[in-house]
């Protein structure tokens, strides 16, 4: 980074610490769109009484009911209206028996939605890493891939060095483009195989101009270099890599743009565990070697332990908790990271760890469970949690967590 660059970066910090603000924000999938037929009970109009005998009950209309969520519900309780009924209540319950409902069929249009991401808000400060766990499938490279725009959103605001990126135009977008990069899981599927490293890693750089064409090359062998790569790979092709090579590749791709922020989408799950210290390292070493920010995914809490500032554990599309690194680690609220942590494997054969199993599966994101989307799998689930979504509180040092067991007003503010 030159002299300017870090100026400006710091500059930037002055003014505002965060890098990236995102609120609210929301992923849904379209997944289906169907016509259905559905059958629906409506009251059929009662016979006129014979004359004298007072005023006729009013007939409920017979309008389709739209989007009849439960036509059951509905004809259970349109007859108690009881509309301009003037009877004797003997002779009404005479009649109630006779108030007949037909069943009709109806057709019915439905979209069915995978809620990925289901309104999250959090912001990540300039140099910072933001470690992001949780189980497969509950919404982290979706939002890794939001954020960066390569989603189109479905809610919500990014905002991004100041700019709300969610606003702006494919031309305004792709001169920020360069500022955000992400490094993808697998280093195997995420290169052109028929390009030789120095073009994949060199490629974007030409289309942005990173640098004049005259230091082109230098500068494609300098950024090999720092990311742990020989400076002969560059007529190479990506078959003729490792795993934990190509992820340099990787990362050097991303890097030669010289970026501001980067989402590494588990860069590591897909290697050795001796490879993954490695790029670990590396992605440690470049950070304060480039002034990055991190936002960094994976299932595995000790890779995140190792790398992150900050860490937020994602459920079904939410946060439940957030917080500094020591926060989750040694004094975590969320029953879900107690279950999580519980899971990480300890390298003491005399230590004893009370291994909290959670029953059943992720519910589909789909369809989440009403209130706390996490109360079918939770031991401390009561009756609220069915119902009522916990608010997400900071508790404290920016300690923040959803759940019913702790109260759902934030702390008053200390002296
Ligand atoms: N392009 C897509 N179309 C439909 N559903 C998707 C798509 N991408 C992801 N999903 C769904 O969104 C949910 C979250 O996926 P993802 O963000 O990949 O989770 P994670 O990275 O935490 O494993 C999953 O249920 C997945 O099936
Ligand atoms: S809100 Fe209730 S169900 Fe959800 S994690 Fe807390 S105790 Fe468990
Ligand atoms: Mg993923």
């Amino acid at each position: 980074m030159s002299v300017e660059q870090e100026n400006a970066a710091v500059g930037a910090a002055e003014e505002n610490p965060n890098i990236l603000e995102v609120r609210g924000l929301k992923k849904y999938f379209l997944i289906r769109k169907e016509w259905k037929l559905v059958k629906e009970q409506v009251p059929v109009a009662p016979q006129a009484p014979a004359e004298g005998e007072g005023e006729p009950a009013k007939a409920e209309p017979e309008a389709p009911v739209e989007a009849a969520a439960e036509p059951a519900e509905a004809a259970k309780t349109a007859p108690e209206g009881g509309e301009g009924t003037q009877e004797d209540p003997q002779e009404e319950a005479q009649e109630q028996p006779q108030e007949a409902f037909k069943t009709k069929h109806k057709l019915e249009y439905r979209k069915t939605y995978v809620k990925a991401v289901d309104g999250v808000s959090f912001d990540i400060a300039h140099g910072e890493t933001l470690g992001v766990v949780g189980e497969s499938g509950c919404g982290k490279s979706t939002m890794g891939r939001s954020i960066l725009r390569l989603h189109e959103i479905t809610a919500g605001s990014v905002v991004f060095d100041g700019k709300d990126i969610t606003k702006m135009k494919a031309s305004e977008l792709r001169k920020i483009r360069p500022q955000m990069q992400i490094v993808f899981q697998d280093p195997y599927s995420s290169l052109p195989p028929r390009l030789p490293v120095g073009e994949i890693i060199g490629e974007a750089v030409k289309v942005h101009g990173i640098v004049p064409k005259s230091d082109y090359r230098d500068y494609i062998i300098s950024v090999m270099r720092k990311c742990g790569l020989q400076d002969f790979y560059f007529d190479r092709y990506p078959h003729e890599f490792s795993g934990g090579q190509r992820q340099r590749i990787c990362i050097a791709r991303a890097l030669a743009l010289k970026p501001k922020f980067v989402v590494c989408d588990e860069p590591v799950s897909a290697l050795d565990v001796s490879i993954q210290a490695q790029i670990v390292n590396l992605l440690k070493e470049l950070q304060q070697d480039m002034h990055l920010t991190y936002m960094f995914i994976s299932h595995d809490l000790s890779v995140v332990k190792h790398i992150s500032d900050r860490v937020g554990v994602m459920y079904l599309g939410n946060f439940v908790e957030m917080g500094s690194k020591n926060a989750i680690f040694n004094s975590p609220m969320h029953p879900y990271t107690l279950a999580l942590l519980s899971a990480v494997p300890v390298p003491d054969p005399h230590y004893h760890v009370n291994r909290i199993i959670l029953e059943g599966d992720i519910p589909s994101p789909a369809n989440p469970p009403k209130g706390c989307k996490f109360h079918t799998r939770c031991s401390h689930c009561m009756d609220i949690c069915k119902e009522v979504a916990p608010k997400f509180i900071d508790y404290g040092n920016g300690h923040l967590c959803a759940c019913h067991l702790y109260p759902q007003e934030p702390p008053a503010p200390q002296e």
